[in-house]
């Protein structure tokens, strides 16, 4: 491939343990050697991005690095024939903005295998207010869907719901009938939730830890984006055979959990990975969400910013006080 393009990035430095990111002028040259070079127009911002902004060595392992785990653009060079260039795609999770520069910079140059043609009546902009969020709330869903989760069968809960997956998560159940209990650490976001469809919105400490070993059933089911403790309470309260898809660790990748709700309640915890799965498994996800599963709210109240906004909307995940979608844009 021959291009040899000047663009911009968001790149970030290590100085002295400190990691700063600032926009820089790249070329297309120094990217890795990969089959398919995207014009990014579009990326998004997710939790795993601050962690790598921030010098988290099992996100990033070396700098300087460009972030961005989601990126939406055209094809500009192709060495495979399936990806012409003009053609638009998506590029989420594998190595993208982990160890591969990803969609914080202007161009990005991946392996065939990690691109997916955007679907017929998507833009990059939509794409990307889903983004890996989208992605990972939709396999959520699809996975407790799965395993048999019905509206009639009671109240489902959503943790982290103000939060990009969460947020998702929520608009997604409700719009399939469910009966969605926001569980969010913002009271200033119950508005916001309950326009989402959320039924009910309730406080982050009904999940403090109780000294019971098990809870009245109040779920049928749940998503959960935090981890940690609020996941272990969050079990006690689910309904017999109901099931939780766990997706995150905001809250601590720590589980302490006793095995009662699995032996006397046969309660499913189900993994979820959205970096790694075949990409005809991401697809399957992607044509819902541009279709039967689309988020309209969500598509309404995305965020955009400019690669100069992205320090302050990064640190605002670290600090658990992002909200909703949040958009980068490249360009001027
Ligand atoms: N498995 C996968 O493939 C996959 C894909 C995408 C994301 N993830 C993970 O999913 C999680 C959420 O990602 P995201 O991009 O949605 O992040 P996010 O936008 O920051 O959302 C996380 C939300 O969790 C809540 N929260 C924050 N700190 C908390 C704490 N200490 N205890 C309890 N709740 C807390 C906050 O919502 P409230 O204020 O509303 O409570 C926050 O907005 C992250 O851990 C991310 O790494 C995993």
């Amino acid at each position: 491939m021959t291009n040899s393009i000047d663009y911009n990035a968001w790149r970030v430095h290590e100085k002295d343990g400190n990691y700063v990111g600032a926009l820089e002028r790249c070329n297309t040259d120094d990217l890795p050697d990969n089959e398919v070079l995207v014009k990014v127009s579009y990326s998004s911002l997710n939790y795993k991005d601050a962690l790598s902004a921030s010098g988290n060595k099992g996100v990033t392992r070396n700098f300087p690095h460009t972030p961005g785990i989601d990126a939406a653009g055209e094809v500009v060079a192709s060495d495979i024939a399936d990806f012409a260039a003009g053609q638009p795609v998506i590029v989420t999770g594998y190595d993208l903005g982990m160890n591969t520069p990803g969609g914080f910079g202007e161009y990005i140059r991946v392996p065939a295998a990690w691109c997916i043609p955007m679907p017929q009546n998507w833009q990059a902009r939509t794409a990307m207010i889903y983004g890996t969020a989208g992605l990972t709330a939709g396999l959520c869903v699809a996975k407790l869907l799965k395993m048999g989760l019905k509206p009639e069968q009671g109240k489902v809960a959503v943790t982290g719901a103000s939060g990009a997956v969460g947020s998702i998560a929520t608009e997604l159940l409700a719009t399939l009938g469910f009966d969605v209990v926001a569980i969010s650490g913002k009271a200033d976001q119950s508005e916001s939730l309950k326009a989402l469809g959320a039924a009910e919105v309730v406080g982050r400490d009904a999940l403090a830890a109780e000294k019971k070993p098990m809870l009245k059933p109040a779920y049928a089911g749940a998503v959960d984006t935090v981890g940690g403790e609020p996941l272990a309470e969050l079990l006690k309260y689910i309904q017999p055979g109901g099931s939780v898809a766990c997706c995150g660790l905001v809250a601590g990748p720590q589980l302490q959990t006793t095995v009662l709700p699995f032996i006397l309640r046969g309660v499913n915890l189900l993994g979820i990975d959205s970096v790694e799965i075949p990409l005809a498994e991401k697809q399957a996800v992607w044509d819902k969400l541009s279709g039967p599963w689309a988020c309209k709210q969500t598509e309404k109240t995305a965020r955009e910013i400019g690669p100069k906004e992205l320090d302050s909307a990064l640190k605002a995940f670290l600090k658990g006080e992002s909200s909703g979608r949040v958009v980068l844009v490249h360009g001027d």
